[in-house]
């Protein structure tokens, strides 16, 4: 399929609901700001995923528009994008802009205005639609826009023009579309967790006693890059030692020890797609005896979790089969006594676990990484809560991702001090259960130490 054509077939998708839900109606989805960083300088631009997943279109400033209307029992769809003009004075500085009049040829968009001209259009398309799709309580400054649109359809009303008066959230019509992922897509995602797994290769393969935390995060950069990869997917974590017991650590300055851990949290993102990867590995290449005892706990909570990810289980199913084996574990270890917790159920029914596992084991993931649609079933007549967890079915993806992390403290035998574990892979629900599309990078414990010592 042509590149065009898939963010024609979405837009249409995304129509088709919305014809289903009110008839037809607008709407309205723009893409992300460019942010200043500090004076001159902005942080290096990123697309609103949701904008990017119906046009394929990267450049800042953009906004699309689409009018639904009925025809007969079916819906008739016009797109309209509206985007920077070409400023051939501010493309030397800024770079070449497709502008309006190439726009409609390589997206495949019906229509393309300046963006100049958005909030004039704007207030035209909205006249006589009574539904407007759009993001609800995004912004201040995206409800002045509205109030904006909304003022100058009121302002038509004697002549007889009716402004809309129904607002629905767009995005829960398209986080629903998006938590299904298509071949391209899929494509996408396994060619990103290749480079990532690459990259974690190549941090362990790097790695010694008295680097430096920073100089592995460039390493897993180098890689990134290199490979083509347009950026990191979140800001990367290599934590040594005690750090890796801090679950949102950034790589910074601490010297990597020998004896201690490196935990590193970090995946690139190719072609607007997230890969999430962890490994945990012995800074000088040999697990220590403890070390090495968490680890297998853990690495066997994420194959029991694998086990349980397959169409027609629950989200929640993967989790509680981590837990199981992470709460037998820390028994068996004493980290928890049962002379306190009473029995394993008993252990995970009180979340006596938690002091050394905290998080849960799994996230969507696809063009964020944690992304989008909702992770529980939708029904009509229960309350949030007692909505069922959301049933695993083929294209959903998905982290599995169990950690155990020990701070030191009174009633811990010190020889787990300062071990923190996670072990993340990336899958994609098939058919018949999952695909692991980031094992290019070992997670069994001899393997680490093998390609550690074939440097
Ligand atoms: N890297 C973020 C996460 O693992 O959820
Ligand atoms: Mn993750
Ligand atoms: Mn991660």
């Amino acid at each position: 399929m042509n590149k065009p054509d898939i963010y024609q077939l979405r837009r249409n998708e995304l129509a088709k609901q919305i014809f289903a839900k009110t008839g037809g109606g607008i709407a309205v989805v723009s893409t992300a700001s460019e942010i200043a960083r500090n004076r001159d300088s902005e942080f290096p631009y990123r697309h609103d995923s949701d904008f990017y997943y119906l046009t394929g279109f990267e450049e800042p400033g953009a906004t699309l528009v689409m009018k639904v209307d009925s025809n007969g029992s079916k819906h008739q769809l016009q797109s309209h994008l509206f985007c920077r003009p070409k400023d051939p004075e501010r493309e030397i500085w800024d770079g070449i802009r497709l502008g309006p009049e190439a726009a409609p040829e390589v997206l495949g968009i019906e229509y393309a205005h300046s963006n100049q001209e958005l909030d004039r259009k704007l207030g035209e398309l909205l006249a006589d639609q009574d539904a407007v799709y759009i993001r609800l309580a995004e912004s201040a400054e995206a409800d002045r826009r509205l109030r904006h649109w909304m003022k100058q359809v009121r302002g038509q009303a004697r002549s007889g023009v009716n402004s809309p008066s129904e607002f629905h959230d767009i995005e829960a019509l398209i986080h629903e579309m998006r938590l299904f992922k298509d071949a391209h897509e899929i494509d996408i995602m396994r060619r990103a967790a290749a480079i990532s797994a690459r990259a974690h290769i190549r941090a362990m393969q790097i790695c010694k006693p008295g680097m430096r935390e920073y100089q592995l995060e460039a390493e897993l950069l180098h890689e990134f890059r290199n490979s083509g990869a347009q950026s990191v997917a979140y800001n990367s974590i290599v934590a040594g030692g005690a750090n890796s017991c801090i679950l949102h650590y950034r790589a910074g300055s601490t010297e990597l020890r020998n004896g201690e851990l490196c935990l590193i949290d970090a995946g690139c993102e190719l072609d607007g797609y997230a890969s999430d990867i962890t490994r945990t590995f012995p800074v000088n290449g040999k697990f220590t005896g403890p070390q090495r005892a968490l680890y297998d706990i853990t690495l066997a909570a994420q194959e029991a979790a694998i086990a349980m990810t397959k169409p027609g289980n629950t989200f929640m199913q993967p989790h509680e089969a981590a837990l199981t084996a992470l709460t037998q574990g820390l028994l068996d270890e004493k980290l928890l006594k049962i002379a306190d917790v009473g029995s394993l159920e008993n252990a995970i029914e009180t979340g006596a676990y938690r002091r050394f596992y905290m998080h849960r084991t799994s996230h969507w993931l696809g063009m964020d990484v944690h992304d989008v649609g909702s992770y529980r079933e939708a029904s009509l007549d229960s309350s949030s809560e007692d909505k069922p967890w959301r049933i695993l079915k083929s294209g959903m993806v998905m982290t599995i991702e169990p950690g155990l992390y020990v701070r030191p403290a009174d009633d811990v035998d010190e020889k787990f001090w300062n071990i923190g574990i996670r072990i993340e892979d990336d899958v994609v629900i098939n058919n018949s259960g999952c695909e692991l599309i980031s094992r290019g990078v070992p997670v069994n414990a001899d393997e680490i130490e093998a390609l550690m010592k074939n440097v």
